[in-house]
C-alpha cells in the first residue's frame, strides 16, 4: 500500500509517500521559520495561510520526486491533531478532498503518534515494547510503547515542554526563533564549569518534568552578569547541561521501573547532539538499546505522518468523510 502523508500541525509543512513494501519513497518539507522569526514565535493564521501555498505544490513535487501519479496512490493520510486548529484544518480538507477524489481511503494520524514512531522510517526499527522520549516544543513526555496503538504516558511535564524551555532561554540570550539548535550551537563554545543549573525534580520520585524553573534560572543568571560572548555561551552550557542531565535522568528511571531495555527518542529536541550523548551513555550502563529518527524525522515532517497513516489503513482503519481536527489530543486517547 502506498500512502501519501500531509504534516500541516504547526509551522511546517511536511509532505511524503511511504510505501509498505518498499519504505519511504520520497519526502520534502517546507519550513516557515523565516515568516514567523520576527514575531518571535508562531503565529497562527499566517502558518495557515502558508500551509495553503505549499501543500500542493509539495504534493506535485513528491509525487514527480516518486515518479508516481495520483493514481498510484492508496490512502491519504494528514495531521488530525494535536497542533494549531487552523492549520490542521488545511492538511485534514485538502487529505479529505485527495482522498475523494482520487477514491482512496484517509486517516487522520496522532501528531505525536507519528514522532514517536519515527524510527520505524529507519533500516533498522526497534522493537516492541519501548519507551518513548517525546521532546518537542510542545511535549515533554515520557511514554510506555506496549505496541503499535497502546500509549501509555507514565511521565509529563508540570509546566513548560523542553523545546520551550529552549526557545524560551534562547530569546534571554538574544538568539532568534526557534533558538533550540541556536542554543546548542552556543553552547559548545560554553564552559560547562562557570553556572551551575540546577536539575529539576530528580531527587524526587517519579517521572514527571518541570522546566520552567530552569528558564527562571536563567533569566537570574543573565539579569547578575554582564552579557559578553562568553557569558551568553556559559550560560547556554548551563543550561543545555541541565536539560540534559534531568532528561537522562528520568528516562534512566522509566528503564528501571518498567523493567524495559529499549529507549527511543522523538521530536525536535532529539535533534540535540548533547541529548544524543548523553543518552547513548546512560543505555551503555543500563544495558538498553538506543533509537532515534535521522536528524530531519525528529522535527515534524510528512513521512511519519504516511507511516502512521499507512500501518492504519492496513489494519483496515477508516473514517469518514467528515473533516474533523482535534487541537488538544493526548496520545493515551488514541485508542479511545
Ligand atoms: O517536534 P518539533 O519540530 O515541533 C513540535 O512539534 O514542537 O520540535 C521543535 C522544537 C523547538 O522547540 C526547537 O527549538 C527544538 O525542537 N529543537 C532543539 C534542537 N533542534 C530543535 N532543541 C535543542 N537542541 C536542538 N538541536
Ligand atoms: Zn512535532
Amino acid at each position: 500500500m502506498r500512502v501519501l502523508g500531509i504534516e500541516t500541525s504547526c509551522d511546517e509543512t511536511g509532505i511524503a509517500i511511504y510505501d509498505s513494501e518498499r519504505g519511504l519513497l520520497a519526502h520534502t518539507l517546507h519550513s516557515q521559520t523565516d515568516i514567523h522569526a520576527k514575531w518571535g514565535g508562531v503565529v497562527p493564521e499566517l502558518a495557515s495561510r502558508d500551509h495553503v501555498r505549499r501543500a500542493i505544490p509539495l504534493i506535485t513535487e513528491v509525487l514527480e520526486k516518486a515518479q508516481l501519479t495520483g493514481k498510484d496512490i492508496h490512502g491519504v493520510a494528514y495531521t488530525k491533531g494535536p497542533g494549531l486548529v487552523g492549520a490542521l484544518l488545511t492538511g485534514a480538507m485538502l487529505g479529505r478532498t485527495l482522498g475523494f477524489a482520487w477514491n482512496v481511503p484517509t486517516i487522520g494520524v496522532h501528531h505525536l503518534e507519528g514522532h514517536l514512531l519515527a524510527p520505524f522510517l529507519e533500516p533498522d526499527p526497534p522493537s516492541f515494547p519501548f519507551i518513548a522520549l517525546l521532546v518537542s516544543g510542545g511535549h515533554t513526555e515520557l511514554v510506555k510503547v506496549e505496541k503499535q496503538g497502546t500509549y501509555e504516558i507514565i511521565g509529563d511535564t508540570l509546566d513548560d515542554a523542553a523545546g520551550e524551555a529552549f526557545d524560551k532561554t534562547a530569546k534571554l540570550l538574544g538568539l532568534g526563533y526557534p533558538g533550540g539548535a541556536l542554543l546548542a550551537k552556543l553552547a559548545l563554545r560554553g564552559n560547562p564549569d562557570r553556572f551551575h543549573f540546577p536539575r529539576p525534580m530528580v531527587d524526587r520520585p517519579g517521572l514527571d518534568f518541570s522546566f520552567s524553573g530552569l528558564k527562571t534560572f536563567a533569566l537570574h543568571t543573565v539579569e547578575a552578569n554582564p552579557l559578553d560572548e562568553q557569558t551568553r555561551a556559559d550560560i547556554a552550557r548551563a543550561f543545555e547541561d541541565a536539560v540534559v542531565a534531568t532528561l537522562a535522568i528520568k528516562c534512566r528511571r522509566a528503564l528501571q521501573e518498567t523493567g524495559y531495555s529499549t529507549l527511543v527518542i522523538a521530536g525536535g529536541v532529539g535533534a540535540n547532539k548533547s541529548l544524543r550523548h548523553a543518552l547513548h551513555e546512560m543505555c551503555k550502563k543500563q544495558q538498553a538499546s538506543l533509537y532515534f529518527p535521522r536528524m530531519e524525522f525528529c522535527t515534524d515532517n510528512g513521512a511519519m505522518i504516511a507511516y502512521v497513516g499507512c500501518q492504519r489503513l492496513l489494519a483496515g482503519e477508516r473514517e469518514d468523510l467528515a473533516v474533523e481536527v482535534f487541537p488538544r489530543w493526548a496520545l493515551d486517547e488514541i485508542s479511545k
